[in-house]
């Protein structure tokens, strides 16, 4: 049965129709400690959901649908290590991978076998590692020490280490620089390779099936790079301080892989002791915790790597464990299904006030776009509801002076989280306070608005002769809902818990809608095209093998 078929449903429809007028102010007038009751500080977080059109009474309907759902033996289900990814027929034990060494010791077994022993070696094997580079053991085909770090990888190989690795950059380890390439343009490997000095880089090769198109096109590019570099047998070689000979040499020992495949690996010439294993119950986009982290370690070294994962554990036990009237990614997915079902919300916005966390955005694009964007439920039939919001962002206060227009003053609802941290990381706090002080106003204008009446005020204060003309375009409806996260400090172990935070939250808005929101089917098409294409690109043959748009534009490229 559909979600949407449910007593439950129904019950919020009819809600709904009582609350979509009611004003958020006026509820603050009303309701004295609003805040205090619509609210959750949980080990240096505090989640304040109270800028939301809701009622108690609406958070109890909410908590009805999530048991109609049967959500609590979803959550189990996950963190049992059941085969919850159905089509791909995987479990989804992201979660184990942050499990702590020191933590009372519980199996979990996947065809059988307990796989903790297996992340222990690999991340023992991180650690060992990172220690070589950081304490310059592992050096470079020509002796040198590394003092760049490439990540190649795509999609949950890229956003998830490359977002960690900027966001922790205040924690780096000095004489490191990390890079990321991901893009199949070749404008993005020609221009990080431009800067760097073949003897002291390392490659990593970060791909769960080490067949992805753009990873594999950029991992050989950067072989080429290297070996017409490096080795004297190579035309193009401009020397490096000892050339080489033996073209093996260089991918050896300049080459790391972050993969499920190792026969692929290896066929590339990289050395099985510089692959780095991961397994396919790890989903690309819940990745970074597993050895696809290993540029992240790199940058911030192996101690704050597992900071970060003990922060994502802490998540982990919460949501496994809280009750759901005081579990946050719990109440941030039913918040959310509240308006993409009730209010027909399409969009949720993400602001973080804090520059290091600008990627954090388009990672969330990937973890609830790729999870939840789509039609058809577990048991395969199409859903008469909608699913997954389009999720968007950029920094604030860059986005107020860009998009926060249409938020304020727009047509539809967009239902926005704001992100910040107490105490910045670099700033005494004479920065730091102009900050907190727009994620602070914003919140408030975003449900208080402005009424014409006190536009009208101001407008005669400001003595303004074209009054009755300027009044309608200063009116802010208001009623606009958001949630504020409010962190002490961004630490590797604060980042944890945000990101597992909304891991959890994306969790569960497919539970509810009965989606498997690991699989991600949808990217196939395209690349299945794609490999059509290329050879007809190639070719000097004219197209006419697709409709005549696609056939149009490939022969316009091609000059036919
Ligand atoms: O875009 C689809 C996808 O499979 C993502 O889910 C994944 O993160 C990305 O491609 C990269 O895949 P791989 O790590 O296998 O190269």
């Amino acid at each position: 049965m559909l979600i949407s078929n449910t007593r439950e449903w129904a019950s919020l429809n009819k809600h709904y129709n009582e609350m979509q007028h009611v004003q958020m102010k006026e509820m603050f007038v009303q309701e004295e400690g609003r805040f205090e009751r619509f609210s959750i500080h949980f080990k240096g977080l505090l989640f304040d959901y109270s800028k939301n059109i809701i009622t108690k009474e609406t958070i109890d309907r909410l908590l009805k649908l999530a048991e109609a759902a049967d959500l609590k033996s979803k959550i189990n289900a996950m963190f049992r290590g059941q085969k919850i990814n159905t089509t791909e027929k995987r479990a989804v034990l992201h979660t184990a991978l942050r499990y702590p060494v020191k933590a009372s010791y519980s199996q979990i077994f996947v065809n059988g076998e307990d796989i903790y022993p297996d992340i222990k070696r690999v991340l023992d094997k991180m650690e060992d590692f990172v220690e070589q580079v950081h304490t310059k053991k592992f050096r470079g085909v020509t002796g040198k020490k590394f003092t760049d770090i490439v990540n190649i990888g795509i999609g949950g190989s890229d956003l998830g280490p490359a977002m960690v690795t900027e966001a922790l950059s205040y924690y780096k380890v000095k004489g490191i620089r990390s890079h990321f390439v991901s893009n199949v343009d070749g404008t993005d490997i020609i221009n990080t390779c431009l800067h760097l000095n073949p003897e002291t880089t390392l490659f990593i090769i970060a791909s769960k099936t080490f067949t992805t198109q753009e990873t594999m096109a950029n991992a050989n590019a950067a072989k080429n790079w290297l070996l017409s570099k490096l080795c004297v047998n190579d035309s193009k070689n401009k020397g490096g301080t000892t050339p080489i000979i033996d073209e093996n040499l260089p991918v050896k020992k300049h080459f790391i892989a972050l993969s499920t495949n190792i026969p692929a690996v290896t066929e590339f010439g990289i050395d099985p002791n510089n692959a780095f294993e991961f397994w396919d119950w790890v989903g690309g986009r819940y990745s970074l915790w597993s050895a696809i982290g290993l540029s992240i370690a790199l940058s911030i070294g192996m101690s704050n790597f597992r900071d970060l994962l003990l922060g994502a554990y802490t998540m982990d036990e919460h949501f496994r464990n809280e009750d759901f009237d005081k579990n946050i990614p719990v109440l941030m997915g039913l918040l959310g299904i509240w308006y993409r079902n009730f209010f027909n919300a399409a969009s949720q916005g993400v602001i973080p006030y804090d520059q290091y966390l600008r990627r954090f955005p388009a990672f969330l694009q990937q973890l609830d776009m790729e999870s939840n964007g789509k039609h058809t439920t577990k048991d395969g039939y199409d859903v008469d509801f909608q699913t997954g919001p389009i999720v968007w962002g950029e920094p604030g206060t860059n986005a107020q002076h860009s998009f926060f227009q249409l938020i304020h003053q727009g047509t539809q609802m967009i239902p926005v989280d704001f992100i910040a941290f107490k105490e910045n990381v670099n700033d005494d706090g004479t920065q730091h306070n102009i900050l907190l002080s727009n994620f602070l106003a914003q919140t408030e204008a975003l449900m208080k608005g402005k009424t014409a009446k006190e536009v009208a005020a101001e407008l005669k204060a400001a003595k303004e002769k074209d009054a009755a003309g300027i009044l309608p375009h200063k009116v802010f409806a208001g009623n606009k809902p958001t949630n504020s996260i409010l962190i002490d400090k961004l630490t590797p172990h604060s980042l944890g818990m945000l990101i597992a935070m909304y891991e959890h939250k994306v969790f569960v808005q497919g539970a509810l809608w009965n989606l498997n929101s690991f699989d991600q089917w949808g990217v196939e098409l395209g690349k299945q095209l794609a490999k059509k294409i290329l050879p007809e690109l190639q070719s000097n043959d004219k197209i006419s093998t697709h409709d005549s748009s696609t056939n149009g534009l490939i022969n316009y490229i091609k000059n036919l």
